[in-house]
């Protein structure tokens, strides 16, 4: 049996509607807003920000959030935020500014100290401390990236780059309460992250088509999202400006959240970690290094992968897609981000994250992993 459960509410609407729905939402509350500066000089959203300033009873702003989030970012956010009951979170932006908003629903009823330290937020996240504090304080995710679908799913990721580590926070309430799709936002997205955060959705839909979780509904939509990732990516690369395929791009990014919210990711995701801790490759683009390798190493253990394939007429076919849409943007070798061959080995022994890797349909023993890597160096 196979059973299908997201409790995420998903609106598609216009910026104008988009701000009487924010304003709505805000009305009289205590706001936690999660939306970056830059984003909102880029995306010309004072006006979004003084109409939540103005009709919310007290909002408080999270304005300058990294890529990659980390610990010291949660501290950061939960200093500002100073112990205030938050009546509702709005996270605006990429996987990285809902992820760390998301983090702060988790953390911010845990009992700590007036000065937290790192170490304090670590203990909580690994002993899963977090879990008691139950928060219903509602989440509306509003990504402007066409990647990560952490707008669909009950989990973030944190990094820890000292320690070449990186961290998940899960809860069943960690689900967003709202995700707003609203394409205006994502139009001046730069090519080269809509190509990385593209690839991300475009990677996520196909390991949950192939994790050991997948379920004949949860490839459907895989397959859709893969579809429509196939046909929009391209177009949008040659017509930036192009509403009806950003529109589309955004549509699949979802889709396959919603599709690997069911199954989580696999060894692409599991081997993209120490690439990105180490080598700063960006995350789109570190899950689809290996990913047609990984995609011929499962197809024996779940034949159906074929569908994928045939969806571009053959693996070439898809290796010469991949090429086509991140060239002349990103590489596709190991090599082309500076990675010395010599710590392949070591890269190995950090690929084996705990509930990806081993979500993988078949297990990939530690030479077979070499292999690989050596293949795409
Ligand atoms: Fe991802």
């Amino acid at each position: 049996m196979h059973e299908f459960y997201n409790p995420v509410r998903v609106t598609y609407i216009s910026v104008d509607e988009y701000l009487d729905f924010l304003e709505q939402k805000s009305s009289g509350k205590t706001v936690g807003l999660f939306l970056n500066q830059s984003l909102v000089r880029k995306l010309s959203l004072d006006h979004l920000v003084n109409k939540l300033i103005d009709v919310s009873k007290h909002l408080i702003w999270i304005n300058e959030i990294n890529a990659n989030p980390t610990v010291k970012d949660i501290i950061s956010a939960l200093c500002k935020i100073n112990q205030t009951k938050l009546d509702i979170i709005i996270a605006i932006g990429g996987g990285s500014v809902i992820d760390i908003a998301k983090s702060v629903k988790a953390l911010m009823r845990s009992q700590m100290t007036q000065y937290v330290t790192d170490d304090e937020i670590v203990n909580l996240i690994l002993n899963k401390k977090y879990l008691n504090n139950n928060s219903d304080t509602p989440l509306i995710a509003t990504p402007t990236t066409t990647g990560t679908g952490s707008e669909m799913t009950k989990w973030c990721t944190i990094w820890d780059p000292l320690n070449n580590k990186k961290f998940s926070i899960e809860a069943k309430w960690l689900y967003p309460d709202t995700a707003c799709l609203v394409p205006e936002l994502t139009c001046s997205l730069p090519i080269p992250l809509t190509i990385s955060t593209s690839l991300d959705a475009f990677t996520q839909a196909c390991e949950a088509f192939w994790a050991k979780s997948s379920s004949p509904y949860v490839k459907e939509l895989a397959l859709t999202a893969i579809c429509l990732i196939k046909t929009h990516l391209p177009l949008t690369i040659s017509n930036p400006n192009n509403f009806r395929n950003r529109s589309k791009l955004l549509i699949a990014s979802s889709i396959s959240g919603l599709a690997f919210s069911q199954t989580r990711t696999t060894a692409c995701h599991s081997i993209s970690y120490p690439l990105t801790n180490r080598y700063k490759i960006p995350h789109g683009i570190a899950v689809t290094l290996s990913l047609s390798r990984v995609l011929q190493y499962n197809l024996k253990a779940v034949p159906e992968i074929s569908e994928i394939i045939d969806l571009f007429s053959g693996v070439d076919a898809l290796n010469a897609w991949l090429y086509k849409v991140t060239y002349p943007h990103f590489g596709l070798s190991l090599s082309s981000y500076g990675v010395p061959e010599t710590e392949i080995p070591s890269i190995v022994e950090d690929c084996y994250t705990k509930g990806r890797m081993d979500n993988n349909p078949i297990y990939i023993k530690q030479e077979d992993l070499m292999e690989i890597l050596n293949t795409i160096y």
